[in-house]
């Protein structure tokens, strides 16, 4: 019997033998637009799918089918696709699935482009947008119709922690024969894998931990072959576009290569700022699902090997508090994004929804205080010294 190889070897090695490619080690990177075909009836045979081959890169190309098989094996899926940023990831999905008519379940929080892409996009087209807390399975039960042909979550969501029980959902979905859509960005499949649970199709901001390095935007999606396929020559080719660049493939695959020690560090990170945040005076909630307190602290045991290495925290002194802490930091680098060696942090409320109106971001959950932090692999003492100076400024004493 062969022996089946653990995560991190096949983040490694799957699909690649170096003594197939002149003893290269490291895969080679294929930066070509187009293929030259043998004859004209080889490349008739292929635009016809009845010869394997590639044509043109915004179909295939080496260095990605690579990757793809990659993230395939890591999620437990037949197949993958890589495109050229988690929103391409997202839309050449989503204008796959759905035509006018049909309806999208999606749950209360979602990262604020995919909700946009969705209120502005996919409703443009006559799909209909319904959100449903679906923190509660028996919430989608109730709201689930024969119109609705996809049921889209984060789990963990962007940016207020909270988690949807995959198989559940899943269950209730495939009744009512509908797909079930799932942003993994936060967990990796290090951490959790969908399609294992029930899920249909997973996808990435590879932008984030896949890639891990904050080099390169790129998003990857996976599923059964047959949907993949489709979401490759519809979705990717004609609706959006949206490849990925061989070299940002390249980038992708170097950083899975060491995704399971990067995870393991971050994760282990995450824990000691959490449970050292929700001991100081300066500090409401602190919502990650490492900690006991967190409300769904035992679905995390359930389907997260680890709680992630993403924390949200309220600050008692709301958007003073916020903006003041902001300005003090040192190491720790004020930014959006997340899943990279820096440890980043941002606060919506004077950041990246300082557009909204407070009863706007009372209504996406996001308070004055609320704070997201990315913690990174620096040295969990250097991290824990820049929280503790920042929050030590007045604005945020006197609140406390
Ligand atoms: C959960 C989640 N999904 C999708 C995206 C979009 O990915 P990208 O920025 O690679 O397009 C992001 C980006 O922050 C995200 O956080």
């Amino acid at each position: 019997m062969t022996h089946a190889k653990g995560f991190a070897s096949r983040a490694i090695h799957h699909a690649y033998d170096p003594l197939d490619h002149e003893g290269a080690l490291t895969p080679p990177l294929h930066l070509t637009s187009t293929f030259a075909f043998e004859t004209a009836e080889a490349g008739g045979e292929m635009f016809a799918g009845e010869r394997q081959g590639h044509i043109y890169s915004r179909i295939s190309n080496p260095t990605l089918d690579l990757l793809e098989q990659r993230i395939a094996t890591l999620e437990g899926a037949e197949a993958g696709l890589a495109l050229s940023s988690g929103m391409g990831a997202i839309t050449a999905v989503l204008w796959t699935l759905l035509s006018p008519g049909d309806e999208v379940i999606v749950d209360k929080t979602l990262y604020g482009c995919t909700f946009s892409y969705m209120r502005h996009g996919l409703a443009k087209w006559g799909v209909t947008i319904t959100h449903v807390d679906l923190t509660d399975p028996e919430n989608l039960k109730t709201a689930i119709s024969d119109k609705t042909r996809v049921v889209y979550f984060e789990t963990p969501a962007n940016p207020n922690m909270r988690l949807v029980d995959i198989a559940a959902v899943s269950e209730i979905a495939h009744g009512a024969s509908a797909s079930v859509v799932v942003d993994n960005t936060y967990a990796t499949p290090y951490l959790t894998r969908p399609i294992e649970m029930g899920a249909d199709i997973v996808l990435h901001s590879a932008t984030k931990y896949l890639g891990g390095h904050g080099d390169v935007v790129a998003g990857l999606v996976v599923g059964g072959a047959e949907q993949i396929s489709e979401i490759r020559l519809y979705g990717m080719k004609d609706m959006t576009g949206a490849v990925m660049a061989p070299f940002n493939a390249m980038l992708i695959l170097r950083g899975l290569k060491t995704l399971a020690l990067r995870m393991d560090r971050h994760c282990a990170s995450a824990q000691v700022v959490a449970e050292w945040l929700a001991a100081h005076p300066a500090v409401g909630e602190v919502h990650f699902p490492g900690l006991t307190s967190f409300s769904q602290h035992a679905l995390a045991n359930q389907q997260m090997a680890q709680p992630g290495a993403m924390i949200a925290f309220e600050l008692k002194g709301g958007m003073d508090a916020g903006r003041a802490m902001m300005n003090r930091l040192n190491m720790i680098a004020r930014a959006v994004s997340l899943g990279d060696a820096e440890t980043l942090i941002q606060h919506p409320a004077s950041m990246t929804h300082s557009t909204y109106t407070p009863e706007e971001r009372a209504e996406h959950g996001i308070s004055d205080g609320l704070v997201r932090l990315s913690v990174g692999l620096e040295e969990v003492e250097d991290i824990l010294a820049d929280l503790a100076q920042s929050l030590d400024a007045p604005q945020v004493q006197a609140a406390a």
